[in-house]
């Protein structure tokens, strides 16, 4: 997947966007259809167990980016930039944002609007494509006004438009959009040229993402209304690995399919009986 051929599905087909952290997943979304994976820095809580995304670093984030990079063989990757990687200055955004595609990205995404559209632009122009990311932004909403919704007004809607607009006169090849009044969301989706992907934003956009491990039923610290859990892994998981632990304690496992002998000679020579 390129970004020509998202460009191409806006208006046709919806995309389907879903986070990868590791390898094995990164193979079973790839194999499943998914047109993106995007390794976020929503790794920071599921994986990582941090209680917001902004602890995470960029060593942290490459190493995810690598993991599924070597997983995916039709998906698009985008590398999420961690916050504080694209803030301090213009040149350390291009040089970061160079390190994503380094990694085995085909594009990095950046959280933020009209406010980082210089960045985004030098980044675009040194010839990283970059996702855009607004409405709730997790780095720092919860530094300011928390996690709200947003785009509830016909202003904060308006507001969200220009962010959009100056995003897209910067070169971003799609704009995520989360936590927005799925109203503002299909709104600005119409007036946009590049695919927006929504998560808790309603049907409107052109593709949605979610976390895999909330998709999963994994990661149970946040349960978001906007989420569909399609599996509650988290209950079959545990009942695997207490059927182990009892086992090794009960001596059951392992067990003579699992393993490995000595030539029976060898093992005479020990002393030990055939
Ligand atoms: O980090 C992440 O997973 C994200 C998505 C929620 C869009 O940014």
């Amino acid at each position: 997947m390129s970004v020509s051929d998202l460009a191409s599905m806006k208006g046709k087909e919806k995309i389907a966007v879903l986070t990868a952290y590791d390898y094995s997943t990164s193979l079973i979304c790839d194999r499943a259809g998914v047109d993106v994976m995007l390794v976020g820095d929503s790794a920071g809580m599921v994986v990582l167990g941090h209680p917001s995304t902004a602890p995470v670093n960029m060593p942290e984030m490459l190493m995810f980016c690598g993991a599924v990079a070597r997983g995916a063989k039709r998906a698009m990757i985008v590398g999420d930039m961690p916050f504080g990687s694209y803030q301090p200055s213009t040149s350390l955004a291009i040089e970061n944002a160079i390190q994503f595609i380094k990694a085995g990205c085909d594009a990095v995404k950046l959280e933020g609007g009209a406010e980082i559209a210089v960045k985004v632009k030098a980044i675009v122009d040194a010839g990283v494509p970059v996702m855009g990311h607004i409405g709730l932004k997790p780095q720092t909403s919860s530094l300011w006004e928390g996690y709200r919704l947003q785009g509830k007004t016909a202003e904060s809607a308006a507001r969200l438009f220009q962010d959009a607009k100056a995003l897209e006169n910067a070169g971003v090849f799609s704009i995520v959009f989360e936590m927005v009044a799925s109203e503002a969301a299909e709104m600005i989706t119409k007036k946009v040229s590049v695919p927006t992907i929504g998560i808790g934003s309603g049907p409107g956009c052109d593709g949605q993402v979610l976390v895999l491990h909330d998709l999963l039923g994994i990661y149970e610290d946040i349960k978001p209304r906007f989420v569909r859990r399609y599996a509650e892994l988290a209950k079959p998981i545990l009942d695997a690995v207490t059927s182990y632990a009892q086992d090794v304690k009960a001596g059951q496992f392992p067990g003579e399919q699992n393993t490995f002998h000595m030539d029976p000679n060898e093992a005479g020579k020990m002393g030990r009986k055939k």
